[in-house]
């Protein structure tokens, strides 16, 4: 299956800094900053945030751990890597199937991804020439510095997605980024991106989360995302929601993980690398939701608006704010960055399978990939529109009412992804050849123990439960 071998050598990370950044900046992305707060304001605030942070430890970071070993030490792509690992394992390539139903959810989520991403491009032109309009008057660091009022503010979302023309130009331009991106290569491309993209990111955040701590209500927004209510957590599909947001977050199950670690070089140490990527990404959701809802609240704004709350509720917020323009602004760039730093590494996946084997040069492969993303991605684009109507899977349970960009969404995070983690965790922990893969660790003594412990049992175990309660919610009924 995987016919060219080894990674040539301009695919590789130029140090473990990079790989750490280039990791991190697909962890770290609309997932942190558009789907927690959105998932935690619709599913209890606290609650939702102890059980994902526990998915984190007990699954999520484990995994990465997993995955980023495969690839690693396949130095191959992510079908190739784990095909690799199950050959010298002597155990079946079908392992590699993982690896399979890994690249398709990804190349489904960088569908409506881009779409997303599409949207905060939207908003980086409107807040800007909000700016723009607040500088030249003289009231950027006014509260209510714009001519529109909050009404009309609100009125942006709604606008753009009954403009199905706008929605389509912006998905493509983001494409097209991504695309151009890619083509780049790794090192030339993607890490020049994570490079200069993650620590303005960073810097824009702290900026922004220190602002919203002196203006906003900081102490409501605490209270909400760490006071669990328990009975919110025994909600059926809130630990769905959880692990679901924390496969999402951190890159998991499609295989981006695997993929970056077929860059990284022999000395890198994964598993100090894979707690620093975990606990950089939970941390940066958590900071978001500390920069988020401060505001959201202070202006008396529900948290529960859902996928709109980052591009309604909180421009909405923004503009009652003393310098909300500068700080509204920056806000999307930062989004877009983070965007851009995450949809790179789910293009990656199916870029470097088809160019192991098919032997295409990568920019045709991007091409090939971008179009075919962008073609299916119009489904979701369309669904808040023209395509409103149509619901896709009345035959999943819990999905009967989705439209096209929640069915997408849905399928691949809640099933699609911690299905392959699933299948993942059985691999690693109990057919691939134990001292490979514990070499590949850098782990030992305890720690190494520990690790094998979650991922042979809490992780196939936890997975399996999550997975079949996401189905059948009337068992915690
Ligand atoms: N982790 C990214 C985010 O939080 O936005 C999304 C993502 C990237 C999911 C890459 C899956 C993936 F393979």
């Amino acid at each position: 299956m995987a016919a060219n071998p080894v990674v040539p050598g301009s695919a590789r990370w130029s140090s473990r800094a990079a790989f750490v950044l280039a990791a991190t900046g697909s962890a770290v992305g609309l997932g942190n900053l558009w789907r927690f707060p959105t998932e935690a304001g619709m599913n209890g605030g606290g609650a939702f945030v102890a059980l994902y942070i526990l998915c984190v430890l007990l699954i999520a970071a484990p995994l990465l751990l997993a995955e980023t070993l495969i690839g690693r030490h396949g130095q191959r792509s992510t079908i190739g890597s784990a095909v690799h690992l199950a050959r010298e394992s002597g155990a079946s390539p079908l392992w590699g199937s993982l690896a399979v139903v890994g690249l398709i959810a990804n190349t489904l989520i960088l569908t409506f991804y881009c779409v997303v991403a599409g949207w905060v491009m939207h908003f980086v032109i409107s807040s800007g020439s909000d700016l723009i309009g607040a500088l030249a008057g003289g009231n950027a660091l006014a509260g209510a510095y714009a001519d529109s009022s909050v009404a009309e503010i609100r009125q942006i979302m709604p606008a753009l997605f009954s403009d199905p023309t706008m929605m389509v130009v912006w998905q493509a331009v983001f494409v097209a980024l991504t695309v151009f991106i890619v083509a780049r290569g790794v090192k030339g491309g993607i890490e020049v991106a994570a490079v200069w993209l993650m620590p303005t990111f960073f810097l824009l955040l702290l900026g922004i989360t220190i602002y919203s701590s002196i203006t906003g209500d900081f102490a409501r927004a605490v209270n909400f995302l760490f006071a669990p209510d328990w009975s919110a957590a025994f909600q059926p599909g809130v630990i769905n929601a959880a692990l679901g947001q924390a496969f999402f977050s951190l890159s998991l199950g499609g295989g981006a993980m695997i993929a970056y670690g077929a860059y990284a070089s022999r000395e890198t140490k994964l598993g100090e690398t894979s707690g620093i990527i975990a606990f950089a990404d939970t941390g940066v959701a958590i900071i978001a939701g500390l920069a988020i809802f401060p505001i959201v609240f202070s202006v008396g704004l529900e948290p529960n608006a859902g996928p709109t709350l980052m591009f309604q509720t909180l421009p909405a917020a923004f503009h009652s704010m003393p310098g909300g323009a500068i700080v509204g602004f920056a806000f999307f760039v930062l989004a877009l960055f983070a965007a851009i730093t995450s949809s790179v590494s789910l293009l990656e996946i199916s870029v470097a399978w088809v160019t192991e084997r098919f032997k295409a040069p990568r920019t045709l492969a991007a091409l090939v990939i971008g179009l075919f993303v962008f073609g299916v991605g119009l489904l979701s684009a369309l669904s808040f529109n023209l395509l409103a109507d149509q619901r896709p899977l009345p035959f999943i349970p819990g999905f009967e009412n989705f439209g096209w960009f929640d069915a997408i969404d849905g399928i691949t995070s809640k099933l699609m992804l911690p299905l392959s983690g699933l299948i993942t965790a059985i691999f690693i922990g109990w057919f691939a050849d134990k001292r490979l893969v514990n070499a590949e660790t850098d782990l030992s003594g305890g720690v190494l123990k520990a690790w094998r412990f979650l991922i042979a049992f809490v992780c196939p175990l936890a997975v399996g439960a999550i997975l079949v309660l996401g189905l059948f919610p009337q068992i915690l009924a």
